[in-house]
C-alpha cells in the first residue's frame, strides 16, 4: 500500500528520502510528502498526485538542508487523495511529523477523544490522531521512542508508523504491526523503509523488524524494543540483489511479487469489516439497508479477470441470499437493452476503476434507475466516484498487467457483499456469517501454503513450454477458475488456452482431446457436494481415455483423483464456495512460468495495457 522512508545521517535527508520514495512509488501514487528536521524546527512539503508534483513543489519552495527526514508515498484508504490528506501529518504545534502505512481501526474513538480535548484535526485520515497523541506523550516523557510505544499500545489495526520530533534532533522512530518496515544500517547513517528498495543504493545491510516492535534510529545505530519496552531480538540480513531489481522487491517480475503478496492482500481486504460481535459492517456501502432489502435482482458487470470474479460471486450471492444474480460482460451489457429498475442492484467490479466498458455499463444502469455498488482497488478512481457506493479491495498497487492479487481480493469483496446482502435481508444470520468469516480469515494462511509448494508446478510449466494448446476444465465455482486459468495463459504465454465447464465437454469440446494434450482440471471438494466431485472424476477418466495429459488440482486428502492424475497439484481443504481463492493460485504460477520459459515479457504482455480506458 503506502511507501515510507526515514533517514538520519550526514547526507542530505531530502535527497535520500526523495530517491527512496521514487523506488517505492509502485506502492501508491495518490500523494507524496516529506518532512525534515532543520534549524530547531520541522519543515514539510506534500502534494496530491504522483511524486513529480512533490518534486515540482520542492523546486519552487526548497526545504532547508537537513540530515534527518521522513517521507511517504500514499495509496489512499481513509480520506481522498488530496493535499490535506497527504502525509506527513503534524500535531497542532507543528513539532511532530508522522507518516503511516496501514489502517488504524480505532481511529474514530481516538479522533473523538482528541476533539473533546480541544484538538483541531486538519485531515480526514486515520493517521493524524497519532501525531497529536505522540506530541502529548512526548511532552510528558521527552523520549520519542517511549512516546511511540505508549501510543502504539492504544492503536488497533495494521500499521507502520514513522515519526520525527523537532525537540529530538537526529532521531527517527518507527513502529511496526503487520505492515512491513525494514531498517537499513549504513556507515554513520541509518534508514527505515517499507521495502529495502528505498535504501539499497546506500546499504545492503538490513534488519527486519518483527511484529509489535519500535525502532529508534540514530546516526550511530539503532535500538529495537517491543511495544512494552523490552529489548527485542532482531534478524539482520544482507540483501543479495542490487538497486536495479529494487522496485520489484527482489523478484524478477512484478507479477511474481504480486502473486507472493496475495496472502496479505486477502487479509487486508477483510480487515476492519467485521465488528467485535461478528456482524459485517461495510461502512462504505452507503446504499441504505431498506433499499437493499427491496432488491429483487443483482447484476454484476465487469471485464476480463474481474468478470471471472463476478461469475464466482454469482454462486455465493444466489446461495446465501436467494436473490437471482446475472453476470454480464460490461462491454456487452448496455447494447442488449438489459431489464433494470430501482430494485436492481448492479455490482461493477474493477481493479483500476477506470475501465471504460465497465464505466459505460454502470452509467447505463444508473440511467435506468438501478443502484450501483463498485468493488474497486483504486481509491478515488472514476468507477467508485460515479457509483452509489464502493467497497474497496486492499490489494495495494498492482503493477503487472496480468491481474493476480486484485482478483483474489475481488473475490473476498464479492463474498463480503454476498454475506452483507444476506445479513440485511435476513437470509444469513449471526452464526452462519461468523462461520464464513472465520473460513475467510483462514484463507490467507491457505494461500501461503499453496505458494510454498509451487516448485513442481513451475517445473511442469517449463516442460510444457513447447505446447500450443492447454485446456482447462471445472465445475461449479471451478468453472470460472478454469476460465481464469485459460485467460492468464493466453495473455502471458500467448498460447491457445480455453476453459470449459467440464459437463459441457461431451457436447463438443471433447473432440479437441488428442494424445498428450495438457488438460488442467479443477476438482471440487469431495466433501459435501460429492455428486459434483464424482462427476468431475468421471470427466477426468473420459479425457484421459482419449489420451489427454491430466493436470489435476485437488484438495489435500482427495484420493479418488490419484489414479487418473498425470500431475497432481494439492490445495488446502477449503469450503466449496471459497475454493477459487486457493485453486487459482497454481494457475497464476503456471502461466507466469510458462511465459518466462517461452521468453515472453511477463509484466507487460504484448498488446495489453493495465487500465483499458477505451471501449
Ligand atoms: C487480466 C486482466 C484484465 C482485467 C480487465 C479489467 O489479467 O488484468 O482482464 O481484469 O481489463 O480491468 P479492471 O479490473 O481494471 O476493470
Amino acid at each position: 500500500m503506502c511507501g515510507i522512508v526515514g533517514y538520519v545521517g550526514s547526507q542530505s535527508a531530502l535527497d535520500v528520502v526523495l530517491a527512496g520514495l521514487k523506488r517505492l512509488e509502485y506502492r501508491g501514487y495518490d500523494s507524496a510528502g516529506i518532512a525534515v528536521l532543520a534549524d530547531g524546527g520541522l519543515a514539510t512539503a506534500k502534494r496530491a498526485g504522483k511524486l513529480v508534483n512533490l518534486d515540482k513543489e520542492l523546486s519552487e519552495r526548497p526545504l532547508p538542508i537537513a540530515a534527518t527526514g521522513i517521507g511517504h508515498t500514499r495509496w489512499a484508504t481513509h480520506g481522498g487523495p488530496t493535499d490535506a490528506n497527504a502525509h506527513p501529518h503534524l500535531d497542532n504545534a507543528g513539532r511532530v511529523a508522522v507518516v503511516h502505512n496501514g489502517i488504524i481501526e480505532n481511529f474514530a474513538p481516538l479522533r473523538d477523544e482528541l476533539a473533546e480535548r480541544g484538538y483541531e484535526l486538519a485531515s480526514e485520515t486515520d493517521t493524524e490522531v497519532v501525531a497529536h497523541l505522540l506530541a502529548e506523550e512526548f511532552s510528558a516523557c521527552a523520549d520519542l521512542a517511549e512516546a511511540m510505544r505508549l501510543v502504539c499500545r492504544r492503536l488497533e489495526g495494521a500499521f507502520t508508523l514513522v515519526a520525527v520530533h523537532a525537540d529530538a534532533p537526529d532521531v527517527v522512530v518507527g513502529a511496526r504491526r503487520n505492515s512491513p518496515l525494514v531498517v537499513g544500517v549504513g556507515e554513520g547513517e541509518s534508514f527505515l523503509a517499507s521495502d529495502v528498495a528505498a535504501f539499497i543504493a546506500h546499504t545492503r545491510d538490513a534488519i527486519e523488524l518483527g511484529q509489535d516492535q519500535v525502532v529508534e534510529l540514530r546516526r550511530d545505530g539503532v535500538s529495537v524494543t517491543g511495544f512494552d519496552g523490552t529489548p527485542a531480538d532482531v534478524r539482520s540480513y544482507h540483501v543479495d540483489w542490487d538497486a536495479s531489481a529494487a522496485e520489484k522487491g527482489g523478484y524478477d517480475y512484478f507479477m511474481l511479487k504480486e502473486i507472493a503478496e496475495q496472502p496479505k492482500a486477502v487479509a487486508d481486504t477483510l480487515l476492519g469489516r467485521v465488528d467485535g460481535s461478528g456482524t459485517l459492517s461495510l461502512d462504505e456501502v452507503r446504499i441504505p439497508a431498506s433499499v437493499l432489502r427491496e432488491v429483487d435482482k443483482v447484476v454484476i458487470v465487469a471485464c476480463g479477470t474481474a468478470f471471472h470474479a463476478g461469475l464466482i460471486a454469482k454462486y455465493a450471492i444466489e446461495h446465501w441470499t436467494r436473490v437471482p444474480c446475472e453476470v454480464e460482460l460490461a462491454s456487452e451489457f448496455r447494447y442488449r437493452d438489459p431489464i433494470l429498475d430501482q430494485q436492481t442492484l448492479v455490482v461493477a467490479i474493477s481493479q483500476s476503476g477506470e475501465t471504460m466498458d465497465t464505466l459505460m455499463a454502470l452509467r447505463h444502469a444508473r440511467e435506468q434507475g438501478a443502484k450501483v455498488l463498485a468493488i474497486c482497488n483504486t481509491n478515488g478512481s472514476t468507477i467508485p466516484r460515479e457509483s452509489d457506493a464502493v467497497l474497496y479491495t486492499h490489494a495495494g498497487p498492482e503493477v503487472a498487467v496480468a491481474s493476480t492479487k486484485a482478483f483474489l481480493t475481488q473475490l473476498v469483496a464479492c463474498y463480503l457483499v454476498a454475506l452483507y446482502l444476506g445479513q440485511v435481508r435476513g437470509t444469513k444470520y449471526g452464526d452462519e456469517i461468523r462461520d464464513v468469516i472465520r473460513d475467510l480469515s483462514q484463507i490467507a494462511g491457505a494461500v501461503e501454503r499453496v505458494l510454498e509448494t509451487m516448485e513442481p508446478v513451475r517445473e511442469l510449466a517449463r516442460s510444457l513450454a513447447h505446447k500450443n494448446t492447454v485446456l482447462f476444465l471445472g465445475r461449479h465455482v471451478g468453472h470460472p477458475v478454469a476460465l481464469e486459468g485459460a485467460l492468464k495463459l493466453k495473455e502471458l504465454a500467448y498460447m491457445h488456452a480455453e476453459g470449459f465447464a467440464a459437463g459441457e465437454l461431451k457436447h463438443g469440446p471433447i473432440a479437441l482431446i488428442e494424445e498428450d494434450l495438457p488438460v488442467v482440471v479443477v476438482v471440487p471438494s469431495p466433501r459435501g457436494r460429492s455428486v459434483l466431485h464424482d462427476k468431475i472424476v468421471s470427466n477426468i477418466q473420459e479425457i484421459r481415455a482419449r489420451g489427454a495429459r491430466t493436470i489435476v488440482i485437488a484438495e489435500e486428502g482427495d484420493e479418488a483423483v490419484v489414479p487418473y492424475a498425470d500431475h497432481l497439484v494439492r490445495i488446502p481443504v477449503t469450503p466449496t464456495l471459497l475454493q477459487p481463492l486457493v485453486a487459482t493460485v497454481p494457475l497464476q504460477v503456471f502461466a507466469c512460468e510458462l511465459a518466462t520459459a517461452r521468453g515472453n515479457e511477463v509484466d507487460q504482455p504484448r498488446n495489453l495495457a493495465k487500465s483499458v480506458t477505451v471501449e
